[in-house]
C-alpha cells in the first residue's frame, strides 16, 4: 500500500515562518486576564484610544440603513479623493485620487504590492530590526529576504552604503524602509531618504515606502521632518494605514499610493485576493480624514508617555533607547537584566503583571538584547507598568 504523507509533509516549505512573537505574549497575558490578572499591556503598538467619535457615528447611522456592501476592489471615490486631499495638507503633494488604492489594513497593501512588483526568488531588501510581518510575508511569497544590519550610529536605518553595498553583491529587485520605523520610532533624515530613493532609480531597485507612523512624529524636539517618499520619485509605492495615527487597527483599512501603471495589475489583483476592503470601515475611514483635532489630542498623550519611558526606562537599568522620533516605542537594551529578553518578557508577564515584547521578533540575531516598550495605551497604564517593573527588579 502507497505510503500517505502526513503532518508537516502535507505543509508547504513557504509556510514555515516564525511566529510573531508580540501575538504570542500579547496570547499569554489575554490567558492571564481571562484567569483575574490585571495586565498593564505594553507589547502591541495599538492605541488604548477608540476611532474618532465621527467615525463612530457614521458607521452606527449606516449600520442602520443596512445598506453595506462591495465597493470599487480599490475602494469608494469619496475616500480616495479624501485620502489625496490628506496626502496635499500633510505634505504638499499633488496626487491623482485614481493612484490611490484602499485596502484591507496596510497589510494587504504589502500582499498586493509584492505580488505586482516580484517573482518568485527575486531579493527584497529590508531593515534589521524591522518589523517581523515583512519578512514573513516576503518568505511565504518565495521572495528571497535580504536583512540589512543598521546600527545606533545610522538612527537604525538602511545607508546608502550598505544598500550598493548588498546590490553588488547579488542584484536586489526591490526594497522597503519604514520611517519612522518599528520596532525602534527613529525616522530617516530627508536627505538619507531622498538618497535611497533615487539611487534604488538608478539601479533599477523598486521602492517601497512603509508610511504607517505618519502624523505620529514629535518633530519639534528631534528637528526631523516627517516626508513622504512620494516628494523625490513618482514611481515609489507607498503604503500607509488607518491603523495608528487613526486609531482603527480593528477597522482593517489601509491604503497604498502607486504609480499611475500600476493601478490596473493591483486593482486586477485585488479583485480576487479581497474582492474589495470592507465598506462600512471605508466610510469610518473617511470621517477620520476629517478629525484630526480629535487626533492630535490622542497623540499629545503618546508625547507624554514618550517622555515618561524616556526618563524612567533608563533608571530602571534599560540602556540606549533607540531616538524616539516617531511611533510609540521604545525599543531598548536590556543586557543590565538580561541576555535572553524572550526568557525576561515571559517571567515579568507571570511575574509583575507587565506585558512586552522581546526583540526577537525584529531582530534575529541581536534581538535578544533587547525590548520593545509600546506607549500607545493610556497613562495610567504606562505608570502602573513602570512601577510593577520596578518593585520586580528589586
Ligand atoms: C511598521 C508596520 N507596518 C505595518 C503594520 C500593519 O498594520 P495594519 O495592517 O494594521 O495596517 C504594522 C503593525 O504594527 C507596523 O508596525
Amino acid at each position: 500500500m502507497a505510503h500517505s504523507p502526513s503532518g508537516d509533509q502535507l505543509l508547504s516549505r513557504r509556510s514555515q515562518v516564525e511566529p510573531f512573537h508580540a501575538m504570542d505574549i500579547l496570547a499569554q497575558a489575554n490567558i492571564r486576564r481571562n484567569e483575574g490578572a490585571d495586565i498593564a499591556y505594553l507589547c502591541v503598538g495599538q492605541p488604548a484610544a477608540s476611532a474618532p467619535k465621527s467615525a463612530r457615528d457614521a458607521v452606527c447611522e449606516l449600520l442602520r440603513s443596512g445598506s453595506i456592501g462591495y465597493t470599487d476592489a480599490g475602494g469608494r471615490q469619496d475616500l480616495r479623493r479624501a485620502i489625496a486631499t490628506h496626502n496635499k495638507t500633510s505634505y504638499g503633494v499633488d496626487i491623482d485620487p485614481d493612484r490611490i488604492f484602499v485596502t484591507t489594513g496596510s497589510s494587504a497593501g504589502f500582499n498586493l504590492a509584492f505580488l505586482s512588483l516580484f517573482n518568485p526568488g527575486d531579493r527584497v531588501a529590508i531593515a534589521s530590526p524591522g518589523y517581523p510581518a515583512y519578512r514573513n510575508i516576503l518568505k511565504a511569497l518565495s521572495l528571497e529576504v535580504v536583512e540589512i544590519e543598521t546600527s545606533a550610529e545610522d538612527r537604525w536605518a538602511i545607508t546608502l552604503e550598505s544598500l550598493t553595498k548588498i546590490h553588488k553583491e547579488g542584484h536586489l529587485n526591490g526594497i522597503l524602509v519604514a520611517s519612522p520605523a518599528n520596532p525602534t520610532g527613529t525616522m530617516m533624515k530627508p536627505e538619507t531618504l531622498k538618497a535611497l530613493v533615487n539611487t534604488s532609480r538608478e539601479l533599477g531597485i523598486r521602492f517601497i515606502s512603509d508610511e504607517i507612523y505618519h502624523g505620529l512624529t514629535y518633530g519639534t524636539e528631534t528637528g526631523i521632518n516627517e516626508t513622504t517618499a512620494l516628494e523625490f520619485d513618482d514611481d515609489v509605492i507607498v503604503i500607509n494605514s488607518f491603523s495608528k495615527y487613526f486609531c482603527m487597527t480593528g477597522w482593517r483599512i489601509g491604503w497604498m499610493v502607486l504609480p499611475p501603471n500600476m493601478v490596473r495589475p493591483i486593482e486586477r489583483l485585488a479583485q480576487s485576493l479581497y474582492i474589495s476592503p470592507p465598506e462600512i470601515s471605508q466610510v469610518a475611514a473617511l470621517h477620520a480624514l476629517g478629525s484630526l483635532e480629535e487626533l492630535e489630542k490622542i497623540k499629545e498623550g503618546y508625547e507624554i508617555n514618550r517622555r515618561l519611558l524616556l526618563n524612567r526606562l533608563p533608571e530602571l537599568g534599560f540602556d540606549n533607547i533607540a531616538p524616539i522620533d516617531g511611533a510609540f516605542y521604545a525599543y531598548a537594551e536590556a543586557t543590565r537584566h538580561t541576555n535572553d529578553t524572550m526568557e525576561f518578557a515571559k517571567r515579568m508577564l507571570a511575574e509583575a503583571d507587565v506585558a512586552a515584547t522581546p526583540g526577537l521578533d525584529f531582530d534575529q540575531e541581536r534581538g535578544h538584547r533587547f525590548m520593545r516598550f509600546s506607549f500607545a495605551g493610556d497613562h495610567a497604564t504606562m505608570v502602573t507598568a513602570l512601577d510593577r517593573i520596578e518593585d520586580w527588579l528589586k
